[in-house]
């Protein structure tokens, strides 16, 4: 049977998990991760492109979930918040520095600093505080100041590197 002409059938990986869904064409993929999949963590401010708490990954690359519609999806991998802890149920690297250095306040805009620099660190295992705050700088913030998170991010990235975590 045909689907409707505003209907599709996507295919998309999420979290290791593959998904096949049929999603309205104008639904976005921050409502297709959140109400068809249930995955909250990614959240929604702005809706519009600027404040970065619906960020997640796909195939890699940072995108805003709010700026793409599922439709756009289809095929891709998609790593959200629910997907970043080690297999075994500990906290990621990028996340124990958060806690640790006290880099999320009401952590609403948590998930979406954790995914971009998830990307950072996948492509500079070597960031400079500079490169940390520019990567940042499209993800807004209300309640830390932004000191905390950068210290995590560089105290993550010593953690990947073998490194010890740097005193606090
Ligand atoms: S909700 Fe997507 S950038 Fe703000
Ligand atoms: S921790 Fe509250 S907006 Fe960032």
């Amino acid at each position: 049977m045909n689907e409707p002409v505003d209907m599709r059938t996507i295919s998309v990986k999420v979290n290791g998990v593959e998904h096949r869904r049929t999603a309205p064409v104008r639904m976005l993929l921050s409502d297709f991760l959140r109400h068809e999949l249930r995955l909250t963590g990614t959240h929604v401010g702005c809706e519009h492109g600027v404040c970065g708490a619906c960020t997640v990954l796909v195939d890699g690359r940072s995108a805003r979930a709010c700026l793409m519609l599922a439709v756009q999806s289809d095929g891709c991998e998609i790593l959200t918040i629910e997907g970043i802890a080690n297999a075994d149920g500990t906290l990621h690297p990028l996340q124990d520095a958060f806690q640790r250095h006290h880099a999320l306040q009401c952590g609403f805009c948590t998930p979406g600093m954790l995914t971009t620099l998830m990307e950072l660190l996948a492509d500079n295992p070597s960031p400079t505080e500079e490169d940390v705050k520019i990567t940042i700088s499209g993800n807004l913030c209300r309640c830390t100041g932004y000191a905390g998170i950068v210290k995590a991010a560089l105290d993550a990235a010593a953690v990947l590197r073998g490194e010890k975590a740097p005193e606090i």
